[in-house]
């Protein structure tokens, strides 16, 4: 990759998109995870979907995700199919921990200090004192060790994270294509994005919006260091703070544009409220505040399928998340306008994935909401 003008000269040390790239030794064994996943979305459900639509014969079917749920279990190929992606979501940390053990020495040198850096980084300190929610430090999605005990767990979801996307986000075009739909009146001047993680979001946001000074908020600092080398050497300009969403240290009517993509379904309901709240008071009037998560389908037997999703990858909070009133909480904590959008990205269909019985898709909802003018 050429670095853009502006960007840290990439000679050495490598990029960190060098350093944490796919090499001839590793590719066989994404390429097997990532055809296992496609096998998985692919002819396992389908199988699935077969055996539930004979037993639930010509009838009307089960008209809730409760009455679906014990038919869904009950089937031979629920076993497989449960057990396929577990086994899938397994592996891919194994690998994905082998490669940045084996890269682990590049990377920290990697990522001392340059006087090149751009935009600023904050951490933990007796200016910034950041206290750990008790929820945060659970193992989400299975990654042993979570990301935010140090640099490898950080190199570890951003490997992994290319092969939950079925290798479709690796150029985090999921993330562009999010932030190129956030409806704006005028160009927002100060942007946050909260549970930033190593930027995807950020980038994005920085990239639409070059003039808005953009601020990365999350609590795993060694993924704020690995966003901030990755900006850095794409030549954007963005700031990076640790931080718990639930309590900012921004001023009240800071910001024109909250955005928090993908971080909601791992927060329990009362941290969900509590970050609302913060969004409320840190947005100027008229601000707004832009959320990317997945949502319910309506049918039941594909609503069953989320359950399992994030039951068998360890996500205790998001089957809770779905069926919480997000619009309702929004409400409450003071913005208005708040609507969720059906939000489908670009290389996998529209609203017809979603009904397709050959193939599993991941349901995304845009919500967005204002603080009143
Ligand atoms: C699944 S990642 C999503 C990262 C990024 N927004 C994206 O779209 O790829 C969830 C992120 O939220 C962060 N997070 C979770 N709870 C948080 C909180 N209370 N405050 C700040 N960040 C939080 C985690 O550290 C993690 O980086």
């Amino acid at each position: 990759m050429t670095p853009p003008e502006g960007a840290l000269a990439a000679q050495s040390p490598r990029s960190i998109d060098a350093i944490l790239d796919w090499t001839p030794d590793t590719l066989p064994a994404v390429a097997t995870l990532l055809g296992l996943r496609r096998y998985w979305m692919g002819p396992v459900f389908q199988a699935l979907r077969r055996d539930y639509d004979a037993a639930v014969g010509d009838g009307p079917g089960p008209a809730t995700q409760a009455e679906a749920e014990p038919i869904v279990q009950a089937l031979p190929s629920a076993r497989y199919f449960q057990w396929l992606h577990r086994h899938i979501q397994d592996r891919t940390w194994a690998l994905c921990r082998r490669i940045a053990r084996d890269r682990a020495e590049e990377l920290a040198a990697a990522l001392s200090t340059r006087p090149d850096d751009l935009g600023t980084l904050t951490v933990d300190g007796a200016d910034l004192p950041v206290e750990i929610p008790a929820y945060y430090t659970f193992d989400y999605h299975r990654q042993d060790g979570g990301i935010w005990r140090g640099l490898e767990g950080a190199a570890v979801y951003l490997l992994g994270a290319r092969i939950v996307h079925a290798g479709r986000n690796t150029d985090f075009q999921l993330h562009d294509q999010v932030v190129g739909d956030i409806p704006v009146e005028a160009p927002p001047r100060r942007i946050l994005d909260l549970g930033c993680g190593f930027g995807k979001t950020t980038f994005s946001l920085k990239a639409r919006w070059p003039d808005a000074q953009v601020t990365g908020v999350d609590l795993a600092d060694p993924c704020l260091r690995l966003g901030r080398r990755m900006a850095s050497e794409r030549g954007l300009a963005i700031d990076w703070r640790q931080g718990d969403m639930e309590r900012l240290t921004d001023a009240d009517g800071s910001a024109d544009l909250v955005v928090i993509t993908m971080v909601l379904h791992e927060m329990p309901e009362s941290a969900i409220r509590a970050a609302l709240r913060e969004c409320t008071r840190v947005l100027k009037p008229g601000g707004r505040l832009a959320m990317l998560e997945n949502r319910l389908i309506g049918d039941p037997f594909r609503d069953t399928l989320l359950k399992w999703y994030s039951q068998l990858i360890d996500e205790p909070y998001w089957e809770p998340y779905r069926h919480m009133d997000l619009l309702g909480a929004c409400t409450e904590a003071g913005l208005v306008e708040a609507e969720t959008r059906s939000w489908y990205l670009a290389n996998t269909g529209g609203p017809e994935a979603e009904a397709d019985p050959r193939r599993w898709c991941t349901p995304w909802g845009l919500t967005l909401a204002k603080k009143p003018a």
